[in-house]
């Protein structure tokens, strides 16, 4: 199983994931502005992997401080540190999250704790989080799985593998556990224009982990559902409003009307962590608007005139009454009243 990211107890090794499939790049991130800006430049992407990313951005900015004596020495920059890495991308909510553990995390500091602490509990928080999400997804993944309980074909959309999370992924931890209990026919993998993370990130690890799958374009899962071909959907999330409204990436809602359309699962996979119970609805979810020049250009190739004029919402909200089932690590919380995790 492939990993985004590597803390080395002074800085964040991160694959670059714009370089991915094609060149395995690992770059090494010594301050919390690499990270912060790793994170905004989509080199780390994926809802939970941006959350882990952001807390060891944190933890990399308490080791630099070292020659600072006391707690009372850093704090104000352990505040502005915070401040910036909550800039980095908008909508998943699971960077807030990380960031408000990190919070939680010097609650008890007095302001004469010595910084060896500080640099030492915070940086023992970052790794708890990561530790904790790998656990988060096999739960994830496990529950899901109990779905469909025979051989399917399940189409899912943009990267929420391995590479998205601290490992296993959630969507697509959902189909390695499947895969595990033999019960994966074929992944449909769509491309996930416009950034392509199914085709540059998903197909990779699909392919590493010799999960059978077939690549196709999004305009092409109507046909595929319209012959029968889609036993299910699965897909990630960014956000989850209180009532269930689920952000995830561009296309998502596409996919879940035409699943209605068509009586097929909609399901969404993710940790508790993504839900955010002070929304309650997606209309309050914060949508991220990408570049232009991540629509008009393919890995550094023009595809569209230079002065073509863009809108590039990266995610959009699908309605919970679209969604058959969201999976966290606590179970199976089918619509349309969720009774998800508090
Ligand atoms: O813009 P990205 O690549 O960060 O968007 C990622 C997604 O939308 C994923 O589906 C979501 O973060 C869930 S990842 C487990």
């Amino acid at each position: 199983m492939f990993s985004a990211m590597k803390f080395n107890e002074s800085n964040l090794e991160l694959i670059d994931q714009k370089r991915l499939p094609h060149e395995q790049i690992w770059i090494a991130c010594h301050t919390m502005e690499s990270v912060a800006k790793a994170i905004e430049d989509m080199v780390v992407r994926g809802a939970p992997a941006i959350g882990c990313a952001a807390a060891y951005g944190i933890a990399i900015d308490a080791m630099n401080h070292q020659h600072l004596s006391t707690w009372k020495d850093y704090e104000k920059n352990f505040n502005l540190s915070l401040d910036r890495m909550a800039k980095t991308r908008p909508t998943a909510v699971n960077l807030f999250y990380a960031l408000a553990e990190m919070q939680k995390t010097v609650v008890k500091f007095t302001p004469t704790t010595p910084m060896q602490t500080v640099i030492h509990d915070i940086a023992r928080r970052a790794n708890a989080l990561y530790e904790d999400d790998i656990r988060t997804c096999r739960a994830i993944g496990d529950h899901g799985a109990d779905i469909i309980k025979k051989p399917a074909n399940v189409l899912t959309h943009c990267n929420t593998g391995s590479l998205a999370t601290a490992g296993y992924g959630t969507a697509l931890g959902v189909v390695r556990s499947m895969h595990q209990r033999g019960h994966i026919r074929t992944v449909w993998v769509d491309e996930t224009r416009p950034y392509l993370q199914g085709s540059r990130l998903t197909a990779f690890e699909l392919g590493q982990d010799k999960i059978p799958y077939k690549l196709v374009t999004d305009n092409m899962a109507a046909y595929l559902m319209q012959l029968g071909q889609v036993d299910m959907v699965v897909v990630g999330a960014d956000r989850i409003a209180s009532n269930g409204d689920t952000a995830n990436k561009i296309g998502t809602y596409g996919l879940a009307v035409l699943c209605k359309h068509h009586d097929i699962p909609f399901v969404v996979a993710a940790p508790k962590a993504t839900i955010d119970f002070k929304i309650n609805s997606g209309k309050d979810i914060p949508v991220e608007e990408r570049p232009a020049k991540e629509l008009k250009e393919v890995q550094g190739i023009s595809i569209a005139p230079v002065d073509a004029s863009v809108w590039n919402p990266s995610f959009d909200v699908t309605p919970a009454e679209l969604i058959y089932a969201i999976v966290t690590e606590h179970g199976v919380h089918r619509g349309p009243n969720f009774k998800l995790p508090v």
